[in-house]
């Protein structure tokens, strides 16, 4: 268990190494660079511990909490199930497709902003590792969510990060992931290269429907201002619709309940357990929008 710990850390300090240059200290914004192999620091000596797991905590002040450790466990758990796998597949394409109209060598710099516990970025990184060469990182705000992410064997670099102000240089990824998170284009835009895309990913009106039924009692849902704010910031380039049904058992349904965030508040106290609720499919239906620099 130490010797896997230590090995984790090391791993993680020789990514960083690599990609040190990305960095600006979230204190002063100069760049930083990797001290003594476990810490980065920047010329005023602002300095980040990797941690024992390997990621690095790079938020300069603490936040209120709005998604619960459970509430992660859920997600990682009802991810594990493949219960996303249709949209993956679908952004993996759409990556290889960008990589492959930029024609170059150059490895692909790839973030994703807000992404949780981590289980959409690994399974992406398990699809586009293998042929096409690759820096990943993940940031979320909630060290709870990294924390859960950074249990992953796999070399993406995983940083507890506020996506209001990113800890990275101007023009330093390639692609932006924004998955089911709140965005920031302000700050998307500055760390975006010239050419980079940022691919969105926004829950469509059926999206967990029958959930929404049981809990809410048909309160609709629309994504139309999301969609006309991402209109608004960028170009869109492309855009898809995901819709699927996902077959649910017993023993998953408890975690798709917790999986939702506690903006379904109050409502979502009042089911005291999942036999309260009858679903033995649910249904998926995404939007995914891709843009670029306008
Ligand atoms: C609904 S969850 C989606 C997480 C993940 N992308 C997924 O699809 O499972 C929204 C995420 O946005 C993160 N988040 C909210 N505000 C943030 C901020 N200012 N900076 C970074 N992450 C933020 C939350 O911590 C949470 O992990
Ligand atoms: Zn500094």
């Amino acid at each position: 268990m130490y010797i896997n710990k230590v090995k984790k850390k090391h791993r993680a300090s020789e990514l960083i190494r690599k990609n040190q240059e990305k960095f600006k200290c979230p204190v002063c914004s100069e760049p930083m660079y990797l001290n003594n192999f476990y810490s980065l620091t920047c010329s005023s000596n602002h300095c980040f511990d990797i941690s024992r797991k390997g990621y690095l905590n790079l938020l300069t002040s603490a936040y209120s909490i709005v998604y619960s450790k459970e509430l992660f466990e859920a997600r990682h758990k009802v991810c594990d199930k493949k219960f996303y796998d249709p949209l993956i597949d679908e952004i993996s394409k759409i990556i290889h497709k960008y990589k492959r109209s930029t024609g170059g060598e150059k490895e692909l710099d790839i973030l994703d902003a807000g992404c949780g516990e981590g289980s959409h970025l690994y399974s992406l990184s398990q699809r586009i590792s293998g042929d096409l060469k690759c820096n990943m990182f993940g940031a979320d705000i909630s060290k709870e969510g990294i924390n859960i992410a950074s249990n992953n064997s796999s070399d993406i670099i995983w940083t507890v990060a506020d996506l209001t102000r990113l800890p990275f240089e101007n023009r330093s990824f390639d692609v932006i992931l924004n998955i089911l998170s709140p965005a920031n284009y302000l700050e998307f835009e500055r760390i975006l290269a010239d050419e980079g895309i940022i691919i969105k990913v926004v829950p469509g009106q059926l999206y967990l429907k029958e959930l929404r039924e049981a809990i809410y009692k048909n309160k609709n849902y629309s994504n139309d201002k999301v969609v006309d704010y991402f209109t608004s910031k960028l170009e869109v380039v492309y855009v898809q619709n995901i819709n699927y049904t996902f077959s649910i058992d017993e023993e998953l349904l408890p975690f798709l309940i917790k999986m939702t965030p506690l903006t379904w508040g109050e409502n979502i106290k009042g089911i005291n357990s999942s036999h309260e609720i009858d679903i033995s499919s649910i249904t998926l239906d995404l939007t995914i929008l891709v843009g670029k620099r306008k």
